[in-house]
């Protein structure tokens, strides 16, 4: 590809920290993952963070330590990453997938009736959902709320960060993500000091002390060397928002319609992708790959048309409809401004 649609960047930095660390710190449990966790906290504005193996492993053990159980239903959107449902499964409770506004493809609740004990709202696209209808639907039914923040590092809703706008903030530092921990890795966010204890009691075998158990748990601890590089990823991590920011600027000053989908208006996204929608999508796509150009579709298949979700039998004809325009273009911090406008020229090729 001439303009790959991701690349994954190494530094000398990011070296650096990860050998001192795999030289000076115990593998597992070292100082980094303190500090980490601590700047992490602090980044969000939260009282506490508590570093885990995945954002996967962030939603599984943030619902376990709010006592969702095989007694609970928990709604998530279906315009998702499948782990924002599959993590409700995997604590044996039922996913209620909700359908989606095809404004900016966010969570839609008016269609929900139903009692649940738990939501999972999700900040797709790193854009902050509308978290004023999430938080009236917990509020009335008395309800948990865990954030999916996975793709939402560095977002603001009314000038606070996502995940510290809940019960739990939860995050992926998965390699694509707006920051990364040079691998796999998550993060949970809290204020309340109880299910922080929890949730790092969970992701170290529900230890209680060093050798009692009083809980279920899994090994799904961040290793000492991926925090390491995740401090050096942090301290750049508003520096490469601002870039994406810029990136889509040029987008949509370029395109002749405006086809990219809306911030949102009590927020401040930081564009882990940037996604046009548009009736021509097949033809914008065919002319990006046929120019060596790299595009990607989030999501094609909604969660509820995956083959382990179909038994459910949903019918969200939103989310369906939104799959079939959606087109992420190449959007990260190292792509440069005639990139943009070489891409944004492609686009105008067929939309014009
Ligand atoms: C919205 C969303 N939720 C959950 C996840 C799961 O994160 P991970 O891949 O780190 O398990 C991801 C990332 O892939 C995601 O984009």
């Amino acid at each position: 590809m001439k303009i790959p649609f991701f690349i994954q960047e190494f530094t000398d930095e990011m070296e650096e920290s990860a050998i001192y660390a795999l030289r000076n710190e115990s593998f597992v449990g070292g100082e980094s993952i303190t500090k980490f966790e601590e700047e992490f906290a602090e980044y969000t504005g939260t009282k506490y963070a508590v570093s885990v193996s995945s954002g996967n492993s962030a939603l599984q053990i943030s619902l376990m330590a709010l006592g969702i159980s095989d007694k609970s239903k928990v709604i998530t959107p279906t315009n998702s990453f499948i782990a924002s449902a599959n993590c409700i499964r995997m604590t044996n409770a039922e996913p209620i997938l909700s359908d989606i506004n095809t404004d900016d493809g966010g969570i839609d609740l008016s269609n929900i009736t139903e009692k649940v004990n738990g939501i999972i709202p999700v900040h797709i696209y790193g854009n902050p959902c509308n978290f004023e209808s999430v938080k009236s639907f917990a509020e009335e039914q008395n309800i948990p709320i865990v954030e999916d923040a996975c793709q939402a590092h560095g977002a603001l809703y009314k000038a606070k960060k996502v995940g510290s706008i809940s019960d739990v903030g939860c995050f992926s530092f998965y390699p694509t993500k707006n920051m990364t921990v040079g691998g796999d890795g998550g993060m949970t966010t809290t204020n309340n000091e109880e299910t922080a204890l929890k949730i790092k009691s969970i992701r170290d075998n529900g230890r209680k002390t060093k050798n009692e158990f009083d809980k279920l748990g899994f090994t799904m601890r961040l290793n000492t060397v991926n925090a390491a590089i995740g401090r050096v990823q942090l301290k750049h991590l508003d520096e490469k928002n601002a870039r994406r920011r810029e990136i889509v600027s040029i987008y949509r000053k370029n395109l002749v319609e405006d086809c990219i989908l809306p911030e949102n208006k009590d927020g401040k996204s930081v564009y882990h992708q940037i996604v046009l929608k548009h009736e021509k999508r097949d033809e914008i796509r065919k002319e990006l790959t046929d120019n060596e150009i790299g595009s990607a579709i989030y999501y094609e298949k909604p969660i509820h048309k995956q083959s382990i979700y179909e038994e459910y039998g949903y019918k969200l004809p939103n989310s369906e409809k939104f799959a079939k325009l959606i087109l992420s273009l190449p959007s990260y911090p190292l792509l440069t401004n005639d990139q943009t406008l070489e891409i944004c020229e492609h686009v105008n090729k067929i939309i014009s």
